[in-house]
């Protein structure tokens, strides 16, 4: 969950670092650091903070050298303090390290290390591999070959890169179960976590597999696997742009990203129809069916399940992915598990993937990440060809994702060439007009302690979305359920004013939810009502445009997203880098 971006140039690199590190900021922002070599000199500065913070502090653009790595943390293993931030050094300054994972049985190095002589600075888990490479660089004056024989020892995830001081010319990696992707550009060579990293420089990327290790000069790449046999691989073309990247004019990622979603829906909507007929080809005859996902991708999941149900008569089992490995024993030859992720890292989504494949069972995918984890690992691959979402919170790759699963299930349903894009990609820029009566529900409820979000049928995952949402970047305490849940519970918890948003399409369910929302105004409530029909039970209303039933979640998505974010605004967070959390989330 952390951010890396390592160069090797024949210029300076502090400014394309620093350039690099703010665009993959978004995967941790506790601490920031970055280390150069100048004149066989090895220089490091780091600190706790955002990076633009450290930035300023340490003077980290002024950094002389044209070999250099830089860290965006996320904290795992010891606090967020400057000594814990990346990169880490050994302790004679040999070597020095950025590294995003866990290392398992960095205990037991640490004590051999201790009484090797070694001294550690830091209460990281990291800090270890800069020793153990040490100490095999010592042996070996191979920094490939040290590196190799550095992470053999670990046990746990690892995406490192390193640097070694009387070695200017060079920079390694290694991966286990966390991206490290290397960028080949001209006259640069790039190694990091993410291609925002480098997308300015490059478009080129090659995609390390676990247990390979890489060394990058200027130019030029070379890739082992695990017994040090070299690995020819040729560079693919990424299709995301640096103006992907940017926030344009908006104030921030999320807002652009919301805007950007009555272009996604359409982008989302052209698949490969061969592509998309042998995933649903595969769900039709398998086995048994399983979905898998985290978060705001498991709610799309869910969406699947209840079309796979009620339409396809297919019965499917959603289970959250960190959850999957209890179900491990009914994963078996024959069976299908669809994963859905943004960024294709997932651990959680991983561990369960893996898990799977080991018992035989065919993995489809729907991810944004092209050449991620997930994509490279699964049978079966549809992109959500939504551009890189750099706000943590999931808004188009959602309705990237339902739009994608709609074409799946209509596939499975036998319609091939389903349309409705363009209608729907008018219908999102209709919602997102709602944006002025959410401010106005921003100045009603910012300082309410809580927030309900309820729905029925296809719509409750949107009950689950919109409250995780507020949630996440408001950081306003919010649950969302069936609104049938709610007089076995949580009634008891409505008092005058609690607002309550109340998802409510017309369509089969619309008359057993104004009963319910009846139930909540006669408590006391103000019902928030979001729906294409308007009703006198809505205190406060927020129409969208009625569309086609399994497009409903897209355009009730709109106000959710937009009241999640004008809530962080209004409260003084910041919507884009939401306290704790981050965006693609690596780490079990
Ligand atoms: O990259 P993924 O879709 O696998 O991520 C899953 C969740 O971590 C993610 O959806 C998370 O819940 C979002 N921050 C929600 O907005």
């Amino acid at each position: 969950m952390c951010g890396i971006i390592g160069c090797v140039a024949e210029e300076p690199v502090a400014g394309i670092l620093l350039e690099g590190l703010k665009r993959v900021e978004y995967r941790g922002y506790d601490s920031a650091g970055m280390a150069t070599i100048s004149g066989s000199r090895l220089a490091v500065r780091k600190g706790a903070g955002r990076v633009s913070a450290i930035e300023e502090a340490r003077g980290m653009s002024s950094m002389l050298g044209k070999v250099g790595m830089a860290h965006t943390r996320w904290a795992t293993h010891g606090s967020v303090t400057d000594e814990n931030a990346h990169p880490h050094a050994s302790c004679g300054e040999l070597v020095a390290v950025v590294h995003n994972g866990i290392v398992d049985n960095y205990i037991s190095l640490k004590k051999g290390l201790l009484a090797k002589g070694h001294k550690f600075r830091s209460e990281t888990d990291t800090e270890v591999i800069a020793h153990l490479i040490e100490d095999e660089y010592k042996r070996t004056r191979d920094p490939l070959r040290a590196t190799l024989a550095g992470v053999k020892k670990l046990r746990g995830q690892y995406a490192v890169v390193v640097m070694f001081q009387d070695r200017p010319d060079v920079m390694t990696g290694a991966r286990k179960d966390a991206p490290l992707i290397v960028g080949v550009g001209e006259g640069m060579m790039f190694l990091a976590s993410d291609v925002l990293a480098f997308i300015g420089h490059t478009d080129r990327t090659i995609f390390l597999d676990n247990y390979e290790a890489v060394e990058i000069t200027k130019d030029g790449v070379k890739i082992v696997g695990p017994d040090g046999k070299r690995v020819k691989r040729e560079p693919d073309q990424v299709a995301w742009e640096l103006s992907d990247a940017t926030k344009s004019d908006y104030a921030h990622y999320t807002l652009k990203e919301i805007n950007e979603q009555p272009r996604t829906v359409v982008s989302a909507s052209v698949q490969d129809a061969g592509k998309v007929e042998r995933f649903a080809r595969a769900i039709r005859k398998a086995k048994s069916l399983y979905i898998t996902a985290s978060g705001t991708s498991y709610h799309a999941g869910l969406l699947m399940k209840f079309r796979l149900n009620k339409e396809a008569r297919i019965r499917a089992d959603v289970v959250v992915a960190g959850e999957l490995k209890e179900h491990a024993e009914f994963l078996e030859k024959g069976s299908v598990l669809v994963a859905l992720s943004q960024s294709g890292e997932t651990a959680d989504v991983m561990e369960g993937v893996r898990e799977a494949k080991g018992r035989g069972v065919r993995v489809c995918s729907i991810v944004n990440a092209a050449g991620s984890s997930l994509a490279r690992e699964s049978d079966e691959v549809l992109l959500l060809n939504c551009g890189p979402e750099v706000g943590v919170a999931a808004t188009k790759s959602f309705t990237a994702q339902v739009v994608v699963v709609n074409l799946v299930v209509d596939a499975v349903l036998g319609k091939t060439r389903p349309g409705g894009a363009e209608e729907l990609s008018r219908a999102v820029a209709e919602a997102l007009k709602c944006d002025g009566l959410v401010q106005e529900l921003v100045s009603a409820y910012a300082d309410r302690p809580d927030f309900y979000f309820v729905a029925r049928g296809y719509e409750s995952p949107l009950a689950l979305e919109g409250a995780l949402k507020l949630k996440e970047l408001s950081y306003i305490h919010a649950e969302g359920m069936p609104a049938s849940e709610l007089k076995h519970g949580t009634l008891a918890l409505i008092e005058k004013g609690t607002p309550v948003v109340v998802i409510n399409p017309s369509g089969p369910n619309h008359a057993e939810s104004l009963a319910n929302a009846e139930e909540l105004r006669a408590r006391g409530a103000d019902v928030i009502g979001v729906s294409d029909v308007k009703d006198e039970v809505y205190k406060h209303f927020v129409r969208v445009p009625k569309v086609q039933p399994k497009f409903t979640p897209v355009v009730e998505a709109i106000p959710l997203q937009l009241l999640a974010y004008r809530m962080s605004v209004a409260r003084r967070n910041d919507p884009d880098y939401p306290r704790n959390l981050a965006k693609s989330v690596t780490v079990k």
